[in-house]
C-alpha cells in the first residue's frame, strides 16, 4: 500500500524536512546555520537549538508545499532521535511528537547514521554484505551490514572524529569553518612535504585523530618559532593524505576480511575529493562495488531520515509519545529507544 512519510532532522546545524511517497522523494528542504556558526569557528550548541526552534515551522511548511501534500495525508512522522546535540535533537523531536499526536499517525525514531548510510539508496541499490565508511564531524565508524537495517560496528575512533580533526586543523591554519572544505580545496594545490606520523597504524579497524591534530599544531608552532611559516597548501595536502590514507587502507582490509559485496561512503567527510578518488580506486582493485553519495546527501538532510523512516514504518517500528532523544545513541541499538 502506498504511504507518505514526513521526516524531520535537527541533530546538528541543519534544520531539515523531507517528504517521501513510497521510494519517491517529493521534497527535501534544508535550512543551514553554517554561516552563523562559522563566526565562532564551530557549532555553538545553544545557538543551534535556538535557530532550529525559529526555523522548524517554516521548513516543514515549505516541504509540504513543495511536495503538494497536506498533513492529513501523511502516514507517519520520522524523526532523528540521535546521535547529535541534545538541545538541537529536542527541537525536532518536539515538533514530530506534536504532529504525531495531532494527526494520530505513528512517530518513527530514526538513527542519524543509519540515515547517512541509506542516503546511498537514492543513487544505487545497497548490496549485502556491505561495509559502510561513516565519516562526519561527530563520528568515524566502520559498519558491516549483512542485510537491511542490520548494523555491526567493527571499528571506530578512540578520540576525535575525522571531520572534527579537519575542522581543528583548519582553525590552526587560519582557514574558515567547516574546515574540511578549504583543506580539500587547498590540498589540490599542495605537495605532501611535511611528515606526519600515521596514528594507530595497526591491524584493528579503530582510529585515532587527536594525535594527528597535535602533530600538525606542533609543526606549525615550530615553524613559527623559526620564522619559517608553514606553506598552507602543502600542509593541507600532507594532513589530508595522512588522515584519509588511514581510512582507505583500513577499509581495504575490512572489505577483504568481511568479504563484502559493496562499500558505501556516508557522512559529511564523504564529500572529500581525495577520499572519494582513493576509495573508488581501491574498490576497483579489490573488485568490490562502491557507492559514493552525491554532494547533496553527504551533508545533513531529512531525505535520508525519510528513507529509513519509510523502511521502519513497514516494520512497524513506532515510538511512544514519551520517547526522549539520545545524543549518544549507538547504531547497533537502533531498535532500543525507551
Ligand atoms: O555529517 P556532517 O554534515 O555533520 C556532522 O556530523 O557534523 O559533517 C560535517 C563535517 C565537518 O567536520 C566538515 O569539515 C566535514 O564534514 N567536511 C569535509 C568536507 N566537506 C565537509 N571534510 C573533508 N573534506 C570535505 N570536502
Amino acid at each position: 500500500m502506498s504511504k507518505i512519510i514526513l521526516a524531520i532532522e535537527s541533530s546538528c546545524d541543519e534544520t531539515a524536512c523531507a517528504i517521501i511517497k513510497d521510494d519517491k522523494l517529493l521534497s527535501n528542504i534544508v535550512s543551514t546555520q553554517i554561516e552563523v556558526h562559522a563566526k565562532y569557528g564551530g557549532v555553538m550548541p545553544e545557538i543551534a537549538s535556538r535557530l532550529h526552534a525559529e526555523n522548524i515551522g517554516i521548513v516543514i511548511k515549505e516541504a509540504l508545499h513543495k511536495a503538494n501534500v497536506s498533513l492529513n495525508e501523511v502516514d507517519g512522522f520520522a524523526i532523528t532521535r540521535g546521535p547529535g546535540l541534545i538541545g538541537a535533537l529536542h527541537v525536532g523531536m518536539q515538533a514530530a511528537k506534536t504532529l504525531s499526536l495531532l494527526y494520530k499517525k505513528p512517530l518513527i525514531p530514526v538513527h542519524h547514521l543509519a540515515g547517512h548510510i541509506y542516503a546511498n539508496n537514492f543513487v544505487g541499490k545497497l548490496q549485502f554484505p556491505l561495509l559502510a565508511i561513516v565519516v562526519s564531524g561527530g563520528n568515524t565508524e566502520f559498519v558491516i551490514m549483512e542485510k537491511d537495517l542490520d548494523f555491526k560496528i567493527i571499528g571506530r575512533t578512540k578520540d576525535d572524529a575525522v571531520g572534527e580533526c579537519f575542522d581543528k586543523v583548519a582553525r590552526v591554519l587560519g582557514l574558515p569553518y567547516p574546515g574540511g572544505i578549504p583543506i580539500d580545496k587547498n590540498a589540490k594545490l599542495g605537495k605532501h612535504i611535511y611528515h606526519l606520523p600515521t596514528p594507530l597504524h595497526d591491524d584493528s579497524f579503530d582510529f585515532s585523530y587527536s594525535g594527528l591534530k597535535t602533530n600538525v599544531i606542533n609543526l606549525v608552532h615550530k615553524h613559527e618559532q623559526n620564522n619559517d611559516p608553514i606553506n598552507i597548501n602543502d600542509m593541507c595536502k600532507s594532513f589530508q593524505d595522512t588522515a584519509i590514507d588511514m581510512i582507505v587502507e583500513k577499509a581495504r582490509k575490512a572489505a577483504l576480511k568481511y568479504h563484502v559485496k559493496q562499500i558505501v561512503l556516508a557522512g559529511g567527510v564523504s564529500a572529500n575529493s581525495y577520499l572519494r578518488e582513493q576509495m573508488i580506486n581501491t574498490a576497483k582493485k579489490i573488485k568490490v562495488d562502491i557507492i559514493v553519495p552525491p554532494m547533496w546527501c553527504c551533508t545533513d538532510n531529512a531525505a535520508m531520515i525519510a528513507m529509513v523512516g519509510s523502511m521502519l514504518y513497514d516494520r512497524h517500528v513506532f515510538a511512544p509519545l514519551d520517547i526522549s532523544v539520545d545524543p549518544n545513541w549507538e547504531i547497533e541499538d537502533y531498535l532500543k529507544f525507551n
